[in-house]
Protein backbone atom coordinates (compact mmCIF):
# COMPACT_ATOMS: atom_id res chain seq x y z
CA UNK A 1 0.00 0.00 0.00
CA UNK A 2 1.17 3.77 -0.80
CA UNK A 3 0.69 6.88 1.08
CA UNK A 4 -1.97 7.91 -2.01
CA UNK A 5 -3.46 4.76 -0.72
CA UNK A 6 -3.08 5.94 3.05
CA UNK A 7 -5.00 9.31 2.14
CA UNK A 8 -7.41 7.97 -0.40
CA UNK A 9 -8.65 5.32 2.76
CA UNK A 10 -8.41 8.44 5.19
CA UNK A 11 -10.79 10.29 3.01
CA UNK A 12 -13.49 7.95 3.02
CA UNK A 13 -12.99 7.33 6.66
CA UNK A 14 -13.04 10.71 7.47
CA UNK A 15 -16.38 10.99 5.59
CA UNK A 16 -18.07 8.46 7.15
CA UNK A 17 -16.90 10.03 10.73
CA UNK A 18 -18.47 13.32 8.79
CA UNK A 19 -21.89 11.75 9.10
CA UNK A 20 -22.01 9.61 12.65
CA UNK A 21 -23.75 11.86 15.36
CA UNK A 22 -23.95 9.02 17.53
CA UNK A 23 -20.01 7.91 17.39
CA UNK A 24 -19.36 11.72 17.68
CA UNK A 25 -20.92 11.59 21.18
CA UNK A 26 -19.90 8.92 22.62
CA UNK A 27 -16.17 9.89 21.46
CA UNK A 28 -16.50 13.28 23.75
CA UNK A 29 -16.85 11.03 26.62
CA UNK A 30 -14.23 8.84 25.38
CA UNK A 31 -11.61 11.10 24.71
CA UNK A 32 -11.99 12.84 28.11
CA UNK A 33 -12.88 9.38 30.63
CA UNK A 34 -10.95 6.66 28.25
CA UNK A 35 -13.06 4.09 29.75
CA UNK A 36 -11.42 1.06 27.46
CA UNK A 37 -7.73 1.97 29.03
CA UNK A 38 -5.80 -1.04 29.02
CA UNK A 39 -8.49 -3.43 26.94
CA UNK A 40 -7.38 -5.03 23.98
CA UNK A 41 -10.19 -5.62 21.28
CA UNK A 42 -10.16 -8.17 18.77
CA UNK A 43 -12.48 -7.47 15.91
CA UNK A 44 -13.23 -9.67 12.80
CA UNK A 45 -15.29 -7.29 10.92
CA UNK A 46 -16.33 -6.03 7.40
CA UNK A 47 -13.27 -3.36 7.22
CA UNK A 48 -14.85 -0.50 5.17
CA UNK A 49 -15.08 3.16 6.28
CA UNK A 50 -17.64 3.21 8.89
CA UNK A 51 -16.49 -0.05 10.70
CA UNK A 52 -13.38 1.71 10.98
CA UNK A 53 -14.87 5.04 12.44
CA UNK A 54 -15.93 2.65 15.21
CA UNK A 55 -11.80 0.78 15.39
CA UNK A 56 -11.09 4.33 15.97
CA UNK A 57 -13.35 5.05 18.87
CA UNK A 58 -12.96 2.33 20.63
CA UNK A 59 -9.13 2.89 20.10
CA UNK A 60 -9.60 6.72 21.06
CA UNK A 61 -11.03 5.44 24.27
CA UNK A 62 -7.94 3.67 25.29
CA UNK A 63 -8.37 0.20 23.58
CA UNK A 64 -5.81 -1.32 21.69
CA UNK A 65 -7.89 -2.81 18.51
CA UNK A 66 -6.55 -5.25 16.61
CA UNK A 67 -9.23 -5.84 13.03
CA UNK A 68 -9.46 -8.35 10.13
CA UNK A 69 -12.21 -8.81 7.71
CA UNK A 70 -15.03 -11.16 7.95
CA UNK A 71 -15.39 -11.87 4.79
CA UNK A 72 -13.27 -12.47 1.57
CA UNK A 73 -14.66 -9.83 -0.86
CA UNK A 74 -15.58 -7.15 1.28
CA UNK A 75 -12.41 -5.10 2.81
CA UNK A 76 -11.62 -1.48 1.01
CA UNK A 77 -7.69 -1.98 1.19
CA UNK A 78 -6.64 1.64 1.57
CA UNK A 79 -9.17 1.85 4.26
CA UNK A 80 -7.58 -1.14 6.36
CA UNK A 81 -4.34 0.61 5.52
CA UNK A 82 -5.36 4.20 6.49
CA UNK A 83 -6.41 1.97 9.95
CA UNK A 84 -3.68 0.00 10.13
CA UNK A 85 -1.52 3.43 10.23
CA UNK A 86 -4.11 4.68 13.49
CA UNK A 87 -2.13 5.01 16.51
CA UNK A 88 -3.56 2.15 19.16
CA UNK A 89 -5.45 0.37 15.69
CA UNK A 90 -3.26 -3.04 14.05
CA UNK A 91 -5.48 -3.44 11.24
CA UNK A 92 -4.44 -7.09 9.36
CA UNK A 93 -7.90 -7.21 6.67
CA UNK A 94 -6.97 -7.86 2.60
CA UNK A 95 -9.43 -7.90 0.25
CA UNK A 96 -9.69 -11.02 -1.89
CA UNK A 97 -7.50 -13.40 0.29
CA UNK A 98 -8.23 -16.99 0.26
CA UNK A 99 -9.57 -19.53 2.89
CA UNK A 100 -5.81 -19.69 4.15
CA UNK A 101 -5.18 -16.46 4.50
CA UNK A 102 -8.34 -15.53 5.52
CA UNK A 103 -7.43 -17.64 8.88
CA UNK A 104 -3.85 -16.07 9.10
CA UNK A 105 -5.75 -12.73 9.55
CA UNK A 106 -7.88 -14.06 12.40
CA UNK A 107 -5.19 -15.67 14.38
CA UNK A 108 -2.97 -12.67 13.98
CA UNK A 109 -5.94 -10.85 15.56
CA UNK A 110 -6.05 -13.58 17.88
CA UNK A 111 -2.46 -13.18 18.36
CA UNK A 112 -3.20 -9.75 20.57
CA UNK A 113 -5.01 -12.11 23.29
CA UNK A 114 -7.84 -9.91 23.45
CA UNK A 115 -10.20 -9.04 26.32
CA UNK A 116 -13.39 -8.72 24.37
CA UNK A 117 -14.38 -10.09 20.22
CA UNK A 118 -16.44 -8.01 18.25
CA UNK A 119 -17.93 -10.33 15.25
CA UNK A 120 -19.82 -10.22 12.24
CA UNK A 121 -20.66 -13.84 11.49
CA UNK A 122 -18.97 -15.49 14.79
CA UNK A 123 -15.70 -16.30 12.74
CA UNK A 124 -13.40 -15.06 15.17
CA UNK A 125 -15.38 -16.42 18.41
CA UNK A 126 -15.70 -20.11 16.19
CA UNK A 127 -11.89 -19.84 15.82
CA UNK A 128 -10.95 -18.92 19.54
CA UNK A 129 -12.72 -21.86 20.69
CA UNK A 130 -11.89 -24.53 18.62
CA UNK A 131 -7.74 -23.33 18.32
CA UNK A 132 -6.87 -21.36 21.21
CA UNK A 133 -9.14 -22.55 23.99
CA UNK A 134 -6.24 -21.23 26.63
CA UNK A 135 -7.45 -18.05 25.83
CA UNK A 136 -10.81 -17.87 26.60
CA UNK A 137 -10.62 -17.56 30.59
CA UNK A 138 -8.69 -14.65 29.71
CA UNK A 139 -11.70 -12.88 27.54
CA UNK A 140 -14.17 -10.82 29.52
CA UNK A 141 -16.87 -10.98 26.40
CA UNK A 142 -17.81 -10.52 23.14
CA UNK A 143 -20.54 -8.66 20.81
CA UNK A 144 -22.34 -10.17 17.78
CA UNK A 145 -23.29 -8.02 15.22
CA UNK A 146 -25.48 -10.33 12.55
CA UNK A 147 -28.11 -12.29 12.47
CA UNK A 148 -26.21 -15.30 11.29
CA UNK A 149 -23.51 -14.90 13.99
CA UNK A 150 -26.42 -14.49 16.70
CA UNK A 151 -27.86 -18.15 15.67
CA UNK A 152 -24.51 -19.74 15.63
CA UNK A 153 -23.69 -18.91 19.08
CA UNK A 154 -27.34 -19.83 20.05
CA UNK A 155 -26.73 -23.04 19.01
CA UNK A 156 -23.20 -23.07 20.81
CA UNK A 157 -24.98 -21.65 23.67
CA UNK A 158 -27.71 -24.27 24.03
CA UNK A 159 -25.07 -27.37 23.34
CA UNK A 160 -23.28 -25.79 26.71
CA UNK A 161 -20.18 -25.10 24.15
CA UNK A 162 -19.79 -21.01 24.37
CA UNK A 163 -17.52 -20.40 26.97
CA UNK A 164 -17.89 -16.67 27.61
CA UNK A 165 -20.84 -14.40 27.31
CA UNK A 166 -21.50 -12.42 24.45
CA UNK A 167 -24.21 -9.76 23.66
CA UNK A 168 -26.42 -10.43 20.81
CA UNK A 169 -26.13 -7.13 19.36
CA UNK A 170 -27.84 -8.17 15.90
CA UNK A 171 -30.96 -8.42 18.04
CA UNK A 172 -31.39 -4.91 19.72
CA UNK A 173 -34.10 -2.90 17.74
CA UNK A 174 -31.71 -0.32 17.04
CA UNK A 175 -30.16 -2.71 15.37
CA UNK A 176 -32.33 -5.04 13.59
CA UNK A 177 -34.78 -2.68 13.13
CA UNK A 178 -32.98 0.10 10.70
CA UNK A 179 -29.46 -1.71 9.71
CA UNK A 180 -31.36 -5.07 8.66
CA UNK A 181 -34.55 -3.62 6.97
CA UNK A 182 -32.82 0.20 5.55
CA UNK A 183 -29.65 -0.90 5.55
CA UNK A 184 -29.90 -3.92 3.56
CA UNK A 185 -32.61 -2.91 1.79
CA UNK A 186 -30.94 0.43 -0.01
CA UNK A 187 -27.41 -1.35 -0.69
CA UNK A 188 -28.23 -4.36 -1.98
CA UNK A 189 -30.47 -2.40 -4.56
CA UNK A 190 -27.80 -0.07 -4.91
CA UNK A 191 -25.30 -2.48 -5.20
CA UNK A 192 -27.59 -4.51 -7.72
CA UNK A 193 -27.71 -1.55 -9.53
CA UNK A 194 -24.32 -0.01 -9.69
CA UNK A 195 -23.12 -3.34 -10.71
CA UNK A 196 -24.83 -4.30 -13.67
CA UNK A 197 -26.49 -0.60 -14.79
CA UNK A 198 -29.94 -2.46 -15.29
CA UNK A 199 -33.40 -1.01 -13.97
CA UNK A 200 -35.53 -2.34 -11.43
CA UNK A 201 -38.84 -0.78 -12.67
CA UNK A 202 -40.88 -2.88 -13.91
CA UNK A 203 -39.16 -6.46 -13.50
CA UNK A 204 -39.84 -9.28 -11.33
CA UNK A 205 -37.59 -9.28 -8.37
CA UNK A 206 -38.18 -12.40 -5.93
CA UNK A 207 -37.09 -11.84 -2.41
CA UNK A 208 -35.58 -15.21 -0.54
CA UNK A 209 -37.11 -14.49 3.04
CA UNK A 210 -39.27 -12.15 4.72
CA UNK A 211 -37.25 -11.64 8.12
CA UNK A 212 -35.87 -8.19 8.64
CA UNK A 213 -33.84 -7.82 5.27
CA UNK A 214 -36.45 -8.94 3.02
CA UNK A 215 -38.93 -6.56 4.24
CA UNK A 216 -36.98 -4.15 3.61
CA UNK A 217 -34.93 -5.56 0.10
CA UNK A 218 -38.93 -5.74 -0.65
CA UNK A 219 -39.97 -2.37 0.13
CA UNK A 220 -37.13 -1.41 -1.23
CA UNK A 221 -37.60 -2.77 -4.71
CA UNK A 222 -41.76 -1.80 -4.29
CA UNK A 223 -40.75 1.73 -4.49
CA UNK A 224 -38.78 1.55 -7.10
CA UNK A 225 -41.42 0.16 -9.21
CA UNK A 226 -40.21 -3.85 -9.42
CA UNK A 227 -43.08 -6.25 -9.35
CA UNK A 228 -42.36 -8.22 -5.70
CA UNK A 229 -42.62 -12.14 -4.85
CA UNK A 230 -41.39 -13.34 -1.71
CA UNK A 231 -40.81 -16.95 -0.91
CA UNK A 232 -40.97 -18.18 3.01
CA UNK A 233 -41.05 -20.79 5.24
CA UNK A 234 -42.70 -19.40 8.01
CA UNK A 235 -46.39 -19.29 7.44
CA UNK A 236 -47.00 -15.93 9.56
CA UNK A 237 -44.30 -13.90 7.59
CA UNK A 238 -45.71 -15.34 4.26
CA UNK A 239 -49.28 -14.22 5.25
CA UNK A 240 -47.38 -11.08 6.49
CA UNK A 241 -46.11 -10.25 3.00
CA UNK A 242 -49.60 -11.11 1.70
CA UNK A 243 -50.72 -8.69 3.19
CA UNK A 244 -48.04 -6.30 2.31
CA UNK A 245 -49.66 -6.43 -1.48
CA UNK A 246 -46.50 -8.95 -2.84
CA UNK A 247 -47.13 -12.63 -4.57
CA UNK A 248 -46.01 -15.07 -2.51
CA UNK A 249 -45.21 -18.46 -3.73
CA UNK A 250 -42.03 -21.33 -3.17
CA UNK A 251 -38.91 -20.38 -5.12
CA UNK A 252 -39.50 -22.76 -7.73
CA UNK A 253 -42.27 -20.62 -9.28
CA UNK A 254 -40.94 -17.42 -8.29
CA UNK A 255 -37.83 -18.82 -10.37
CA UNK A 256 -39.62 -18.80 -13.45
CA UNK A 257 -40.95 -15.58 -13.20
CA UNK A 258 -37.74 -14.09 -11.38
CA UNK A 259 -35.76 -11.14 -13.30
CA UNK A 260 -33.75 -10.45 -10.62
CA UNK A 261 -33.53 -12.90 -7.17
CA UNK A 262 -32.09 -11.55 -3.93
CA UNK A 263 -32.02 -14.23 -1.04
CA UNK A 264 -31.73 -12.89 2.35
CA UNK A 265 -32.53 -16.16 4.50
CA UNK A 266 -29.27 -16.89 6.36
CA UNK A 267 -29.93 -20.25 5.51
CA UNK A 268 -28.39 -22.61 2.35
CA UNK A 269 -29.52 -23.94 -1.03
CA UNK A 270 -32.73 -21.44 -1.13
CA UNK A 271 -31.79 -21.13 -4.92
CA UNK A 272 -31.29 -24.75 -6.58
CA UNK A 273 -30.88 -26.51 -9.81
CA UNK A 274 -34.50 -27.09 -10.06
CA UNK A 275 -34.76 -23.67 -10.02
CA UNK A 276 -31.90 -23.02 -12.53
CA UNK A 277 -33.51 -25.38 -15.25
CA UNK A 278 -36.17 -23.04 -15.15
CA UNK A 279 -35.03 -19.01 -14.98
CA UNK A 280 -35.49 -16.74 -17.27
CA UNK A 281 -32.26 -16.06 -19.77
CA UNK A 282 -30.82 -13.08 -18.45
CA UNK A 283 -31.82 -13.52 -14.89
CA UNK A 284 -29.64 -11.71 -11.96
CA UNK A 285 -28.88 -13.42 -9.05
CA UNK A 286 -27.44 -11.84 -5.61
CA UNK A 287 -27.39 -12.99 -2.20
CA UNK A 288 -27.63 -10.72 0.61
CA UNK A 289 -27.68 -13.02 3.94
CA UNK A 290 -24.53 -13.53 5.19
CA UNK A 291 -23.02 -16.93 3.96
CA UNK A 292 -22.25 -17.60 -0.02
CA UNK A 293 -24.59 -20.70 0.61
CA UNK A 294 -27.94 -19.32 -0.49
CA UNK A 295 -27.08 -19.63 -4.25
CA UNK A 296 -26.32 -23.27 -4.92
CA UNK A 297 -22.78 -22.53 -6.96
CA UNK A 298 -21.71 -26.41 -6.93
CA UNK A 299 -24.32 -27.33 -8.54
CA UNK A 300 -25.12 -24.08 -10.70
CA UNK A 301 -21.37 -24.58 -11.79
CA UNK A 302 -22.06 -28.37 -12.36
CA UNK A 303 -25.18 -27.50 -14.92
CA UNK A 304 -23.73 -25.11 -16.66
CA UNK A 305 -21.45 -25.53 -19.89
CA UNK A 306 -19.81 -22.19 -19.93
CA UNK A 307 -19.03 -19.55 -17.46
CA UNK A 308 -17.37 -16.03 -17.96
CA UNK A 309 -16.97 -12.85 -16.09
CA UNK A 310 -19.02 -10.29 -18.14
CA UNK A 311 -19.00 -7.60 -15.96
CA UNK A 312 -16.78 -6.58 -12.90
CA UNK A 313 -18.48 -8.44 -10.00
CA UNK A 314 -20.67 -10.27 -12.19
CA UNK A 315 -20.12 -14.10 -13.93
CA UNK A 316 -22.62 -15.40 -16.21
CA UNK A 317 -23.30 -18.91 -16.62
CA UNK A 318 -24.82 -20.53 -20.06
CA UNK A 319 -26.85 -23.11 -19.00
CA UNK A 320 -27.10 -26.30 -21.97
CA UNK A 321 -30.06 -24.67 -23.56
CA UNK A 322 -28.38 -21.37 -23.88
CA UNK A 323 -29.91 -19.38 -21.60
CA UNK A 324 -27.69 -16.78 -19.30
CA UNK A 325 -27.88 -16.66 -15.70
CA UNK A 326 -25.91 -13.99 -13.91
CA UNK A 327 -24.33 -14.28 -10.30
CA UNK A 328 -23.05 -11.12 -8.79
CA UNK A 329 -20.45 -11.06 -6.39
CA UNK A 330 -19.60 -14.75 -6.33
CA UNK A 331 -22.96 -15.61 -4.26
CA UNK A 332 -21.90 -13.33 -1.41
CA UNK A 333 -23.24 -10.81 0.12
CA UNK A 334 -24.23 -8.29 -2.89
CA UNK A 335 -24.15 -5.09 -0.69
CA UNK A 336 -20.57 -5.19 0.44
CA UNK A 337 -18.63 -7.79 -1.78
CA UNK A 338 -19.22 -6.47 -5.69
CA UNK A 339 -16.13 -4.28 -6.92
CA UNK A 340 -18.71 -1.26 -6.22
CA UNK A 341 -20.08 -2.09 -3.44
CA UNK A 342 -20.05 0.22 0.24
CA UNK A 343 -22.13 -1.47 2.36
CA UNK A 344 -24.95 0.29 4.60
CA UNK A 345 -25.14 3.60 4.36
CA UNK A 346 -23.05 5.61 7.02
CA UNK A 347 -26.25 6.92 9.27
CA UNK A 348 -27.55 3.39 9.75
CA UNK A 349 -24.15 1.90 10.65
CA UNK A 350 -24.00 5.05 13.38
CA UNK A 351 -26.56 3.20 14.91
CA UNK A 352 -25.44 -0.19 14.45
CA UNK A 353 -22.37 0.80 16.34
CA UNK A 354 -23.50 2.86 18.87
CA UNK A 355 -24.81 -0.19 20.45
CA UNK A 356 -21.41 -1.99 19.45
CA UNK A 357 -19.26 0.36 21.00
CA UNK A 358 -21.45 0.96 24.43
CA UNK A 359 -22.06 -3.20 24.49
CA UNK A 360 -18.37 -3.44 24.55
CA UNK A 361 -18.39 -0.98 27.56
CA UNK A 362 -20.85 -3.07 29.27
CA UNK A 363 -19.88 -6.62 28.62
CA UNK A 364 -16.48 -5.56 30.65
CA UNK A 365 -18.32 -4.18 33.40
CA UNK A 366 -21.14 -6.03 34.42
CA UNK A 367 -19.56 -9.81 34.92
CA UNK A 368 -22.21 -11.99 33.04
CA UNK A 369 -22.21 -15.33 33.05
CA UNK A 370 -21.06 -17.09 29.42
CA UNK A 371 -24.37 -17.30 26.95
CA UNK A 372 -25.78 -15.34 24.71
CA UNK A 373 -27.46 -11.83 26.18
CA UNK A 374 -29.88 -9.21 25.28
CA UNK A 375 -27.60 -6.12 24.86
CA UNK A 376 -29.33 -4.19 28.09
CA UNK A 377 -32.31 -1.90 27.32
CA UNK A 378 -31.22 1.18 28.88
CA UNK A 379 -27.91 1.27 25.94
CA UNK A 380 -30.59 0.39 23.11
CA UNK A 381 -32.80 3.71 24.16
CA UNK A 382 -29.31 5.96 24.72
CA UNK A 383 -28.31 5.80 21.25
CA UNK A 384 -32.00 6.12 20.25
CA UNK A 385 -31.82 9.16 21.94
CA UNK A 386 -29.06 10.64 20.88
CA UNK A 387 -29.67 9.95 17.62
CA UNK A 388 -33.15 11.76 18.08
CA UNK A 389 -31.05 14.41 19.13
CA UNK A 390 -28.60 14.67 16.42
CA UNK A 391 -32.01 15.18 14.04
CA UNK A 392 -33.57 17.66 16.23
CA UNK A 393 -36.38 15.83 16.88
CA UNK A 394 -38.74 15.87 20.43
CA UNK A 395 -40.64 13.50 21.66
CA UNK A 396 -43.54 13.19 24.02
CA UNK A 397 -42.45 12.01 27.40
CA UNK A 398 -44.42 9.71 30.40
CA UNK A 399 -46.55 11.97 32.71
CA UNK A 400 -46.30 10.60 36.37
CA UNK A 401 -50.11 9.50 35.78
CA UNK A 402 -49.59 8.17 32.52
CA UNK A 403 -46.55 6.17 34.28
CA UNK A 404 -48.85 4.72 36.89
CA UNK A 405 -51.73 4.01 34.80
CA UNK A 406 -49.25 1.80 32.21
CA UNK A 407 -47.98 0.02 35.70
CA UNK A 408 -51.19 -1.04 37.13
CA UNK A 409 -53.57 -3.70 36.28
CA UNK A 410 -56.58 -2.02 38.67
CA UNK A 411 -57.61 0.22 36.03
CA UNK A 412 -60.86 -1.39 33.85
CA UNK A 413 -64.30 -0.06 32.74
P1 LIG B 1 -34.42 -13.23 9.81
O1 LIG B 1 -34.31 -14.45 10.65
O2 LIG B 1 -35.20 -12.05 10.31
O3 LIG B 1 -34.99 -13.59 8.36
C1 LIG B 1 -34.67 -14.73 7.62
C2 LIG B 1 -35.96 -15.24 7.00
O4 LIG B 1 -35.68 -16.24 6.05
C3 LIG B 1 -36.89 -15.87 8.06
O5 LIG B 1 -38.14 -15.24 8.00
C4 LIG B 1 -36.95 -17.33 7.65
O6 LIG B 1 -38.22 -17.91 7.90
C5 LIG B 1 -36.68 -17.24 6.16
N1 LIG B 1 -36.15 -18.49 5.58
C6 LIG B 1 -35.30 -19.39 6.12
N2 LIG B 1 -35.06 -20.39 5.25
C7 LIG B 1 -35.77 -20.10 4.13
C8 LIG B 1 -35.94 -20.74 2.86
N3 LIG B 1 -35.32 -21.89 2.58
N4 LIG B 1 -36.74 -20.16 1.95
C9 LIG B 1 -37.38 -18.99 2.21
N5 LIG B 1 -37.27 -18.34 3.39
C10 LIG B 1 -36.47 -18.88 4.33
O7 LIG B 1 -32.91 -12.78 9.51
P2 LIG B 1 -32.41 -11.36 8.95
O8 LIG B 1 -32.07 -10.48 10.09
O9 LIG B 1 -33.31 -10.90 7.90
O10 LIG B 1 -30.99 -11.82 8.33
C11 LIG B 1 -30.96 -12.66 7.19
C12 LIG B 1 -29.53 -12.89 6.74
O11 LIG B 1 -28.95 -11.64 6.34
C13 LIG B 1 -28.59 -13.42 7.84
O12 LIG B 1 -27.64 -14.25 7.25
C14 LIG B 1 -27.92 -12.15 8.37
O13 LIG B 1 -26.73 -12.42 9.03
C15 LIG B 1 -27.75 -11.39 7.08
N6 LIG B 1 -27.60 -9.95 7.19
C16 LIG B 1 -27.01 -9.36 6.11
C17 LIG B 1 -26.81 -8.01 6.11
C18 LIG B 1 -26.14 -7.39 4.95
O14 LIG B 1 -25.47 -6.38 5.10
N7 LIG B 1 -26.33 -7.94 3.76
C19 LIG B 1 -27.21 -7.15 7.24
C20 LIG B 1 -27.91 -7.86 8.28
C21 LIG B 1 -28.09 -9.22 8.24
Amino acid sequence: MTQADVDEGRRKIDWAREHMPILADLRERYLDEKPLDGVVVGMAMHVEAKTAVLAELLAEGGAEVAITGCNPLSTHDDVSAALDATDGVHSYAEHGVDKDEYYEALDAVIDHEPDVTVDDGGDLIFRIHEEYPELLDGIAGGCEETTTGVHRLRAMDDDDALRYPVFAVNDTPMKRQFDNVHGTGESSLSSIAMTTNLLFAGKTVVVGGYGYCGRGVAKKADGLGANVIVTEVDPRLALEAHMEGYDVMPMNDAAERADVVVTTTGNRDVVTRDDFERMKDGVVLANAGHFDVEIDLDALNEYAVETREVRDGVREYETPDGRRLNVLAEGRLVNLATPVSLGHPVEVMDQSFGVQALAVERVLEDGYDAGVHDVPDDVDRRVAEIKLDALGIETDDLSDEQHEYMSSWQHGT
